[in-house]
């Protein structure tokens, strides 16, 4: 059975009446694992449980890159989950047009979501022909670079307030055996990096040219190679971290055996747990300090149709929670993420996250990559990336090579 035929043999069996919601469980799929990340969940699960219906936790350890496939498979496979994550952007589309997931059209128009979600960009990937498929619950930037401010005092140095004045002080954070820049060794996180590069020493302007635009001149170009020897010099700088998961190079940065790792907000979510203080302990720079701009990427919720009425009410009722203002604000402060919503109170929110907050308002905000590439293109973009940050012996001109073939066919 192709994917349109199971699709419409759901459509078939699922009716959509409305009565009085009753308890009901929902197992809800994501890739939260980390301690931060697991301390932000535990939010939602608990707004979604004090509305009586139960969230059954389905977290799936190893980062999105794992977990997307084996969501997709159930999905597809007719083992559909109640809600599961994917990031902000295309990652879902072809489920969306397969018809195999659930609107929650009501909800967005009864909860008004067009008029309270800032900035729209961020619920356009959501909706199709009118119709809303997701709800995006936060804004995670990757443009940020974290740095553990006593490492700076041990080599009299002060914190750098940009990426030049980091790159000054290797040599010191070298002679005195600490990691410069701490990268795990996932391929989405040198890709990841790779993108805050182009930004923050290309500028907005060429991270379009190539990201939106798909221009493989100026990928292919001088400007573009400079950001290629720029990474050559970071991938040497981070060859010792000898970890995995991103939030294990976080931890190296906490407990100075790393300087400064380049990575999405949600690695303040690790600083939280560990009970360090923005400013204090650790210095975050937006744009490297040296283009200060948000990515609007982040991470929105889907619903896969189910079969059981019950269920769909549940989706609906979960739907409506994740936007829920207090249910903004208690997650968001855990995951070291933005609201969507343009009308919460984050009083509580640590000096980046108020770095964060004044840069949006200031309306300096870039799409990210998940919104602007297909899945397949990112995917062959970070093959690229994930061999030349492995493999010394591969040149920046080689690699650009390779990203301008890819780029030229992108979707
Ligand atoms: C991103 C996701 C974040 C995050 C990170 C690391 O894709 O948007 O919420 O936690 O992965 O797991």
């Amino acid at each position: 059975m192709n994917i349109r035929s199971l699709a419409a043999a759901l459509a078939a069996s699922v009716t959509l009446s409305f009565g009085a919601a009753q308890a009901t469980d929902l197992e809800v799929t994501h890739w939260w694992t980390s301690g931060g990340e697991a301390a932000a969940v535990a939010e939602l699960a608990k707004a979604f449980n004090a509305t009586g219906n139960k969230w059954v936790d389905g977290a799936i350890a190893g980062g999105g890159d794992t977990a997307r496939p084996i969501m997709i498979s159930r999905i597809t496979g007719g083992d559909p989950m109640g809600a599961t994550q994917f990031n902000t952007g295309r990652q879902a589309d072809e489920l969306v047009e397969a018809g195999l997931m659930q609107d929650v059209t009501e909800v967005a128009k009864a909860e008004g979501w067009d008029k309270i979600i800032n900035p729209p960009s961020l619920y356009k990937s959501c909706v199709k022909d009118g119709k809303w498929f997701c709800v995006p619950i936060n804004i995670h930037s990757w443009q940020w670079m974290w740095m553990n401010n006593g490492v700076f005092e041990k080599i009299g140095k002060p914190v750098p307030k940009n990426w030049n004045e980091f790159v000054a002080d290797v040599p010191d954070l070298q002679k005195a055996g600490i990691i410069p820049l701490a990268v795990g060794g996932q391929s989405w996180q040198s890709n990841g990096l790779f993108g805050v590069l182009q930004v923050a020493l290309g500028g907005v302007d060429l991270w379009k040219k190539v990201n939106v635009d798909k221009d493989a001149k100026v990928a292919g170009g001088p400007e573009m190679l400079k950001i290629f020897k720029a990474a050559a010099q970071a991938r040497e700088w981070s060859k010792d971290t000898k970890v995995q998961d991103w939030n294990q190079a976080t931890n190296l940065v906490i407990t100075g055996k790393a300087a400064a790792q380049i990575m999405g907000d949600w690695a303040q979510g690790e600083f939280a747990v560990a009970g360090k203080v923005a400013g204090k302990d650790y210095t975050c720079l937006p744009g490297l300090g040296v283009n200060e701009v948000i990515s609007t990427g982040g991470d929105s919720f889907y619903f896969p149709k189910q079969k059981d009425p019950e269920k769909t009410k549940a989706q609906l009722v979960l739907a409506k929670t994740l936007l829920d203002k207090n249910t903004q604000v208690a997650f968001n402060l855990k995951k070291g993420s933005l609201p969507v919503r343009g009308d919460v109170d984050l009083a509580a929110a640590n000096d980046c996250m108020k770095k964060g907050l004044e840069i949006l308002k200031k309306g300096s905000v870039l799409p990210d990559g998940s919104q602007t590439l297909s899945p397949d293109t990112t995917g062959q973009l970070q093959d690229v990336i994930d061999k030349f940050w492995h493999d010394l012996s591969i040149t920046p001109e080689e690699a650009q090579k390779q990203y301008a073939a890819i780029i030229a066919k992108a979707d």
